[in-house]
């Protein structure tokens, strides 16, 4: 765990996963959605600097930094090590390494049985984490998404906190489909900017298209939890969605499973990503 700062409140990226986690815990009722008085304050504090700071400027600004890829070139298993650096202070007994982490999705997709295609992309899914080891702060590399230059949805969670974003007073952004013309497609569409998106840009010319939903819109929670923003969506991104609402319960509840033997695995996965993917990608 890193120690919480200002910029960084979350004592490790798991936390906002653990509150997601927490939120769609298996039987909790929908309307326990909002009642979110039990969160840490270190999460509310990173929603209070998520939903300030990620405006139409800030997530177009970034997406054209990071999607120019020029920041590393490395394969998909250099990179999952890479971002396993991360958590350079984790308690190895209740924490999960962020390589765990995506162990335990990607066998779980496995053990299920679903195509090689998904198995990599469980296995893949938060490598644009990375973008913490590009000094990235916290509000900008996780957090649930949502489209910018558009009003806010009621079902972000911690809605409130947007009014001290810069955007709430630009009148052409706080209509129901802002900047976007209605049915435009999610692919015409500036997400706020965090690991989703910047994977999304690296790994978009080596894997079919639901995989790619998987990864762009995987943190994507007020459309693929709570079926908002479909004004946006086109009857073909409407589809792809199944893929989004299949892949997100191995993300947040493939934990619980054993500790991947990384080791003994290992092969399987450079077997895998060799399938798919250049010895080495841009960044
Ligand atoms: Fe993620
Ligand atoms: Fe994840």
């Amino acid at each position: 765990m890193t120690t919480p700062t200002a910029e960084n409140p979350l004592r490790s990226l798991e936390e906002w996963d653990d509150f997601v986690g927490s939120r769609y815990a298996p039987g909790k009722a929908n309307e326990q959605f909002r009642n979110y008085e039990t969160a840490d304050a270190g999460v509310r504090e990173f929603y209070r600097q998520n939903h300030a700071f990620q405006t139409l400027d800030f997530a177009r600004a970034k997406k054209a930094e990071y999607g120019a890829l020029r920041k590393r070139r490395m394969g998909i298993w250099q990179a999952a090590e890479f971002l396993n650096t991360l958590v350079d202070e984790s308690d190895p007994d209740t924490d999960l390494s962020q390589l765990e982490h995506l162990l335990q999705t990607s066998e779980a997709i496995r053990a299920e049985g679903h195509p090689r295609w998904m198995v990599l992309t469980g296995f893949i899914h938060d490598l644009g984490k990375i973008l913490c080891l590009f000094d990235e702060p916290q509000w900008a590399v996780v957090g649930d998404t949502f489209p910018v230059g558009c009003a806010w949805s009621d079902q972000i969670v911690f809605h409130d906190f947007f009014a001290a974003n810069p955007d709430a007073k630009v009148p052409g952004y706080q209509t129901l489909h802002g900047v976007y013309e209605p049915h435009c497609g999610l692919d015409q569409v500036t997400m706020s900017w965090g690991h989703d998106e910047y994977l999304y840009g690296a790994v978009k010319d080596y894997l079919p298209e639901p995989a790619l939903y998987m990864i762009r819109y995987h943190s994507f929670y007020p459309a693929h939890r709570h079926g908002a923003y479909r004004h946006l969506m086109t009857p073909h991104d409407e589809k792809m969605f199944e893929s989004v609402v299949k892949f997100n319960p191995f993300d947040l509840y493939s934990k619980g499973a054993g500790r991947p033997d990384v080791k003994a695995v290992k092969p399987y996965y450079e077997d895998l990503i060799a399938e798919f993917f250049p010895a080495e990608l841009q960044w």
